[in-house]
This record gives C-alpha cells, structure tokens and sequence, in this order.
C-alpha cells in the first residue's frame, strides 16, 4: 500500500490551516512538513510554533522533516509541538544514535534522510533502529524540481537491505515526484511518496493523490 505525504511547502502559505483540510479530504496519509533552516540548506521555512499551531488544523500525521544543522537542538520543540515521525538527515547529524535515541524515548517514528549525493550505505547501521528512511530525490531546499533519477538505486539498496534483515520499515522518496515519476519510485521500494507541486498544483487534488497512490 503506497501512501502519499502532501508537502505543505507548495501549498499557500497565507492559508495553511485550509490547505491541511484540503489535502485531508483529498485523501492524503500524512502531512509532509520540510523544515529548513538557511544554513543546511539555502532556504527557510517553519519553526515549531507553525507545527502547534498546524497540530489543531488535521488529525494527520505529521511527518517532519529536518533540513537543518545541529537538529538535537530543536528537537524537542518539535516533539511537544506536536511531530508523528521526525526525519533527520545523517548528513547533519553528529551523533545520530543519541537522537535516534530521544526520538524512540517520545514514542515518535525514527527516520533518517540521505541526500542525492550521500551513499545509502550511511543509514545501513541504524536500519533496524528506524520506522523509515527518506531518500532525497532532488537536492533539498526547494520544491518544483525534477526528480533525479540515479537516486532510485537508492531506495532499491535500501530496500534489498532491509528484506536481507527482515526489516519491514517504510520507504519515503522526496522530490520531483510526480504520475510519471511515481511508477519507477515504486517500482525501486518506496513506499510513502512526498509530493508538493503535483498535489498543490492540482486543480483536483483528490485525483492527484489517487493518480499518484495508483
Ligand atoms: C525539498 C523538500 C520537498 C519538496 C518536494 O527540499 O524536501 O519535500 O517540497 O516538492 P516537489 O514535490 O514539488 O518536488
Ligand atoms: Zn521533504
């Protein structure tokens, strides 16, 4: 079963409160959230006031993602902001175990992110330890980018890796993803697709989201 994550950084930010709603009627599983923090990448987003005060908007999950430096130091902020799963990226994490760690103390699902240019044998130690993985398939920092491709190698490793160990953890692929692009995420292990422009951007989101989840 495929499950499709809206990321509320191509919804309009003037609204959010009403997007939730939308994406939530129009069938979405989980509300993708892309923190960013101008340093890790080149852009800036939501802090944890904007999760509280989304928390009250959707019963959805929350599906938070970190794109930023030094993520122990707002991690609890966003825990009691109100976070389902937090998604770290290995690539700015010092000592992921310890927030590994923090994480399965909240109860909270554990992920942790790759980007393009990072191997996916970076997360293999940590596998057993995760309720998912996100494989970027753009660089992070903005939405509306085309997906690319050698990134699905990744998520077919990881994949390999996790039905070698028995492991039955959650796939999530992120960037460019779109109708065409879907078929070959899934087709290489994903199984949660993270979609900004081809859900926001649709004039009929419930059939973007079923067109992507089929
Ligand atoms: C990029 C973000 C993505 C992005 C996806 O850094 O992590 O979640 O919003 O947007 P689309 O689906 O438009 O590529
Ligand atoms: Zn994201």
């Amino acid at each position: 079963m495929v499950k499709i994550a809206p990321s509320i950084l191509s919804a309009d930010f003037s609204c959010l409160g009403e997007e939730l709603q939308k994406i939530e009627a129009a069938g979405a599983d989980l509300v993708h959230i892309d923190v960013m923090d101008g340093h890790f990448v080149p852009n800036l987003t939501f802090g944890p006031p904007v999760v509280r005060a989304l928390r009250g908007c959707t019963p959805l999950p929350f599906d938070v993602h970190l794109m930023m430096d030094d993520p122990g130091s707002l991690l609890g902020a966003f825990l009691d902001a109100g976070a389902d799963s937090v998604t770290l990226h290995i690539e700015a994490c010092k000592q992921p175990q310890a927030l590994l760690n923090r994480l399965h103390e909240a109860g909270v699902g554990a992920a942790l992110s790759v980007k393009p240019g990072t191997p996916a044998e970076t997360v293999f130690p940590f596998l057993d330890q995760l309720s998912m993985v996100l494989v970027m398939t753009v660089e992070p920092g903005f939405g509306g980018q085309k997906l690319i491709p050698e990134t699905l190698r990744k998520a077919a490793a990881i994949r390999q890796e996790c039905a070698r160990r028995g492991l039955a953890l959650d796939i999530e692929v992120d960037g460019g993803i779109n109708a065409q692009t879907a078929v070959n995420a899934v087709q290489s292990g994903a199984n949660v697709l993270v979609a900004g422009s081809a859900v926001f951007g649709a004039a009929d989101m419930a059939a973007a989201i079923r067109t992507l989840r089929a």
